[in-house]
């Protein structure tokens, strides 16, 4: 539709604020004339904004000024009116403690700036991991038409005649110079080679999976999970997404229109057949809770645990994003899956999902196989429960080692970060491949955030002798790109009194990943005589949003939000007043 030859009725969330004639009306306008914005643009169209998470302290998104003005292009064209406006944004890779500890915050900021400006519908530009969580959680507490464009992976790392993956490769090369095989002048050599292009991270971790798995619950464009940041099909995408949340806000096609139960079992299932992130169940749980989809961890397990893995990524397998996009992207997973996705799911393209993906092409069977031939028969993530864990913990069958899914070893417990960093190279550490290493203190209130350390690195002398896997439990979290057997997650956490806080070095812990079994070994007099001795340390947070995060955050099993985030409060606004 074009301004010039249809007018839109003034019906939409926007003419209360540009529509009066009034004092108020006034004020609305004027001041937005200061920006050279004409006033036909105040004749009733829909106001589109754009919320965009660009930062330089944001590497990931530093190509997103671009990307919004290839949406703008695309809203006018549709006869919309573009609004961007910034929130707070969230980089991996400098935000100290730790970015988690910081999504439910910019969650916050989008919501409320979502709700208190005129807006009718809502471009997400997301990119680096918790943008993504962070920007869906918050419009979906609003519940406006929401379209995401995210800003697409960077071109593969390339590095002595070899690809490299974002993280993944970053922490095997570690590994490596700790072991005395990679000199460290190569190891500062391969930083450029590996980051060599705008875009997030292109191994299959939490950006990659967090952009696909908003495509799989119908919240984009088709294909905006896999195109490389730097493809001008990116750009496309962001101009025709910009057309699209033009025509939604027409058709009142909102958030929880959009995202019903099926959707979040679709991208449970899809989750598994790229091999996706952990960090993908705590943000899908924190969506679900916002938009009122009921949700559970054992939803996870019972929709993901049988697919198959079919997307040949690392950390899991061996490609990389840029490869994943040249052989069909997302849609070419969706239709080798089959009936194991629900097609009926609804999505922002006003078609259903199946719809959507119909006849998408695989072009290359390596790296996106099919159900006959997976990489992995069954590679959802797993929930494991037991003494330790008695309200959960999660692991990664895809990205672990076959031969420790099984596994029973002697613990060694570390007191959180600190007590790790300083003992576990100590060559007295009595520590074989068979012990299981136990790092406690790391979850939502411990560290505070849950910072992505659940990969523990390995002890020096067990890299030495070329050991390269050992069952690793915690209660943090790990990195999207990170691979290992690896328990994560533990809940409750043992900050809150988790038994997890029970374990002592040199007890005996079960791991059966086929059984989802996660037990210490030790007598029930036992276990209950170490219970009624342990005493939770208080926490003593300083004031100021960490103050508010330790009172309210939720624990994983429950998506980490903050208790009094969790639901959708639309988008009205009672009163004006200035
Ligand atoms: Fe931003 Fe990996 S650090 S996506
Ligand atoms: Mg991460």
């Amino acid at each position: 539709m074009s301004d010039e030859n249809e007018k839109d009725p003034p019906s939409f969330r926007s003419a209360q604020w540009f529509g009066p004639a009034d004092r108020n009306g006034f004020m609305h306008r004027s001041w937005m004339k200061n920006q050279g914005t004409p006033q036909r643009m105040f004749d009733g169209r829909p106001v589109i904004g754009i919320c965009n998470t660009w930062s330089e302290l944001t590497p990931c998104n530093g190509h997103f000024r671009q990307i919004a003005e290839h949406v703008k292009r695309g809203v006018i064209e549709a006869g919309g009116f573009p609004v961007e406006f910034p929130v707070m944004s969230l980089g991996e890779t400098l935000l100290r403690p730790t970015a988690m500890l910081f999504r439910n915050l910019v969650s916050m900021d989008v919501e409320e700036s979502i709700r208190a400006n005129p807006i009718d519908g809502v471009v997400l530009l997301c990119g680096c991991d918790k943008t993504t969580p962070a920007l869906v959680m918050g419009a979906a507490s609003c519940d406006l038409p929401t379209i995401v464009v995210s800003g697409g992976p960077m071109l593969n790392g390339k590095f002595r005649g070899h690809d490299i993956g974002s993280g993944t490769s970053l922490f095997a090369m570690s590994e490596d110079v700790r072991a005395g095989k990679l000199s460290p002048e190569a190891f500062l050599d391969a930083e450029a080679c590996m980051s060599r292009s705008a875009g997030h991270c292109m191994t299959m971790g939490t950006a990659s999976t967090m952009a696909c798995l908003v495509e799989a619950l119908g919240l984009s464009l088709p294909q905006n999970g896999a195109i490389p940041a730097v493809d001008a099909r990116r750009n496309t995408l962001a101009n025709e997404s910009g057309r699209r949340i033009v025509s939604m806000v027409r058709e009142d096609l909102k958030l929880s229109k959009v995202l019903d139960r099926r959707s979040f079992e679709n991208a449970i299932r899809i989750n598994a057949a790229i091999g996706g992130s952990t960090n993908a169940i705590i943000h899908l749980l924190a969506i679900a809770g916002r938009i009122g989809v009921p949700l559970t961890l054992a939803d996870f397990e019972a929709f993901g645990s049988a697919v198959p893995l079919l997307v040949d990524l690392l950390p899991s397998g061996r490609f990389l994003m840029e490869d994943f996009y040249y052989a069909g992207g997302l849609p070419a997973v969706w239709q080798a899956l089959g009936d194991i996705v629900d097609g009926g799911a609804a999505s922002v393209t006003g078609l259903s999902m199946g719809e959507n993906n119909a006849g998408a092409d695989c072009w290359n069977t390596e790296v996106i196989r099919t159900p006959e031939n997976p990489v992995k028969p069954k590679a959802g993530i797993k929930v494991l429960r037991g003494n330790i864990a008695p309200d959960g913990a999660i692991i990664k069958p895809s990205a672990a080692t076959p031969a420790l899914m099984k596994h029973r070893g002697k613990a060694i417990v570390f007191e959180g970060l600190t007590d790790f960093r300083k003992r576990i190279d100590d060559p007295a550490l009595d520590v074989d491949e068979n012990s299981i290493l136990v790092m406690r203190g790391v979850g939502l209130l411990g560290y505070p955030g849950m910072p992505e350390v659940g990969n523990m690195p390995l002890p020096r002398k067990l890299l030495e002798r070329g050991i390269r896997d050992m069952v690793r439990i915690s209660d943090a979290r790990m990195s999207g790109t990170a691979y290992g057997t690896i328990v994560l997650h533990v809940a409750p956490e043992a900050a809150i009194g988790g038994p997890l806080a029970l374990v002592q070095t040199g007890d005996i812990i079960e791991l059966d990943v086929e059984a989802g079994r996660l037990h210490l070994d030790i007598s029930e007099e036992e276990f209950a005589r170490r219970q009624a001795e342990h005493k939770v340390a208080p926490a003593h947070p300083k004031g100021g949003y960490e103050q508010l995060f330790l009172q309210h955050v939720l624990q994983p099993d429950k998506g980490a939000d903050f208790d009094f985030l969790v639901g959708c409060r639309g988008s009205a606004v009672a009163d004006n007043a200035h």
